[in-house]
């Protein structure tokens, strides 16, 4: 695993984003994984700004988006749907019909997440962003989930519902199920990038680099990816000589 240690959030988009520029400066069709949370929010703002001032294109490129929360429709405003348009989507130059993300309100989920995963197979990903959470979970995969599962639905646990229910009016509203690529689909993409930012992730981020390979950590699993670069700010580097 690659790793570069940034001294603040702002550094820290700046570098990702020259990544996620690379890419698809080398391949304008690129597939992109994208994610979702607080983390990735500058990455997406230096990817507008730069987009505006004539730079990138995104014209021919595909996304693909990790999670969804379950019974939110693409128009609610806490649905991973929304925050990907909001964030970035609307303000690029991407057709809409070719970015993806798992429907959150399909009648038979079983059948959506088989969906997903044809897609995924369909569009192999050049690059797959990814925060991670304090405890170690990636998308929606939360400890416990097998290395070798692919998208599915998941029950979040309430670590996870309470650190998301500060984008929500209340926390009995944050939803209790998502739709989650699998650890697997993520070890699938070329190339992946992990951003950590904050002191709270410093013990996961301990456990991504120097912990076991376990399912009890799942980020874990990307030390045995052949292209892993993990971003961290010095506070989520704590634990790593950062
Ligand atoms: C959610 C998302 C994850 C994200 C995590 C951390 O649980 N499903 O994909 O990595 O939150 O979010 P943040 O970047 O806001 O700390």
């Amino acid at each position: 695993m690659k790793i570069i240690i940034a001294k603040d959030y702002e550094e820290l988009s700046e570098k990702a984003f020259e990544i996620m520029r690379a890419v698809v400066k080398e391949k304008p069709d690129a597939v992109l994984g994208l994610a979702t949370g607080g983390t990735p929010v500058g990455l997406y703002k230096k990817m507008v700004a730069d987009y505006l001032a004539g730079g990138t294109s995104y014209r021919r490129v595909r996304t693909v988006n990790l999670d969804e929360y379950v019974g939110l429709t693409p128009d609610n405003d806490q649905s991973y749907r929304y925050f990907m348009r909001d964030n970035l989507l609307d303000h690029i130059d991407v057709d809409l019909a070719n970015t993806h993300i798992e429907n959150g309100v399909a009648p038979d989920l079983t059948a959506e997440c088989a969906r997903y995963n044809a897609l995924l197979r369909e569009l192999p990903r050049d690059i797959q962003l990814l925060g991670i959470g304090a405890n170690g979970h990636i998308a929606f995969n939360e400890p416990g989930t097998p290395f070798n599962s692919e998208t599915h639905v998941v029950d979040l646990t309430e670590n996870t519902i309470a650190m998301n229910a500060r984008f929500f009016a209340d926390e009995k509203d944050v939803p209790r199920r998502a739709l989650t690529m699998g650890p697997k689909n993520i070890m699938d993409a070329k190339k992946v990038l992990i951003l950590a930012c904050g002191a709270n992730k410093a013990e996961a981020v301990f456990g991504l680099v120097n912990g076991a390979v376990t399912e009890q950590l799942p980020a874990s699993i990307l030390q045995k990816h052949a292209d892993c670069v993990l971003i961290a700010d010095r506070e989520a580097a704590a634990l790593i000589g950062g």
